[in-house]
């Protein structure tokens, strides 16, 4: 069964469509990046996921049961860590782990027990005794994790985590997010202005704009999808101009032009740029690489979405 099904959503704010029949779905084990840029949507939706909003139509289903009709079985299943909180309680952050531990409805070792693995899993020891209104925004984003984990979901819904953390804090949060989706089988959705942030991260993404996806699956694909003719680069021991003539003689060679590092130009399918590479060796030219070019992420990104703000 999906860890997450969100079937036909719609959320309006008066004469704003936040949400426009937005469908994905997520599954145990699996990362799912949520991006789009300022006002497309994402938190409403990680909001009504989370029963703290309600849609005007369409539905959600956190393990089968739906946010409509079994709000309270959605929140035991899920952890949701909002893109900032509200207020911060004036207390260490122990006494925090412990108060919102006991607001999860454990007590007793239940309860020990929780915390203690959730310190233990997001190295939250060395902060303990810290007063949580002076934690930094990396340390926060830690006690954020460790609190959403408290009571051992089965679906973690993050809303822009690594906004605002430095290179090290964002490798960590990534080696944590693998952890709990590789190793603990929990499914994940979590959201970003940027698709390169969590490219390497995601299984799969669904790309929203104006409350609607206008791309999802895996990235790979969404890439192929977006640029069907595949774009190769050759470098070899001779003049560029050579080479760009030797390309543009070639059958079914498109777009030769030349890149710092060589001659990139675009083939339809794997089948001519084999045949390119052997008519390359057969004219003695000394080739020292051949390979192909992935589409830039932030390229397929802004093509995907306009920039537009609602
Ligand atoms: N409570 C609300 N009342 C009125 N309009 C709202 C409310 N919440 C969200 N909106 C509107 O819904 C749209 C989507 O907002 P949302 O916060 O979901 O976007 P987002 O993708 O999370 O953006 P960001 O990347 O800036 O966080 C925006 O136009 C926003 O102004
Ligand atoms: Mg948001």
């Amino acid at each position: 069964m999906s860890a997450l099904v969100i079937r036909d959503l719609v959320r309006t704010f008066g004469d704003v469509r936040a949400v426009d029949h937005v469908n994905f779905k997520v599954e145990p084990g699996e990362i799912c990046g949520f991006i789009g840029p300022n006002g497309a949507g994402k938190t409403t939706t990680m909001r009504i996921c989370s029963t703290l909003d309600l849609p005007d139509s369409g539905d959600v289903r956190v393990g089968g049961r739906s946010v409509l009709t079994h709000p309270r079985d959605v929140r035991r299943a899920l952890g949701f860590m909002p893109d900032a909180y509200a207020s911060e309680p004036n207390m260490p952050v122990s006494d925090y782990l412990d108060f919102q531990a006991r607001a999860q409805g454990l007590r007793g070792p239940a309860k020990t027990k929780a915390i203690r693995d959730v310190v233990e899993f997001t190295g939250l020891a060395p902060l303990l005794k810290k007063d949580t209104t002076t934690l930094s925004k990396g340390m926060r984003q830690r006690a954020g994790l460790a609190v959403t984990l408290l009571h051992d979901p089965t679906l973690l819904i993050l809303d822009e985590p690594a906004a605002g953390l430095d290179p090290r804090a964002r490798v960590e949060l990534r080696e944590l997010l693998s952890l709990l989706a590789n190793d603990l089988g929990k499914a994940v959705l979590i959201s970003s202005h940027i698709l390169t942030e969590l490219s390497e991260i995601c299984d799969v993404v669904a790309v929203i704009e104006q409350g609607r996806i206008c791309a999802s699956g895996r990235v790979e694909d969404i890439q192929r999808e977006l640029r069907p003719h595949a774009s190769y680069l050759l470098r070899a021991l001779a003049e560029h101009d050579v080479l760009e003539r030797f390309l543009a003689e070639q059958p079914g060679v498109r777009d030769v032009h030349g890149e710092a590092t060589g001659i990139a130009f675009s083939v339809d399918d794997e089948l001519a740029a084999s045949r390119v590479l052997s008519a390359a060796v057969r004219e003695g030219i000394q080739v020292v690489e051949f390979k192909s070019i992935e589409a830039d992420l932030e390229e397929v990104f802004l093509s995907l979405t306009e920039g537009a703000i609602q």
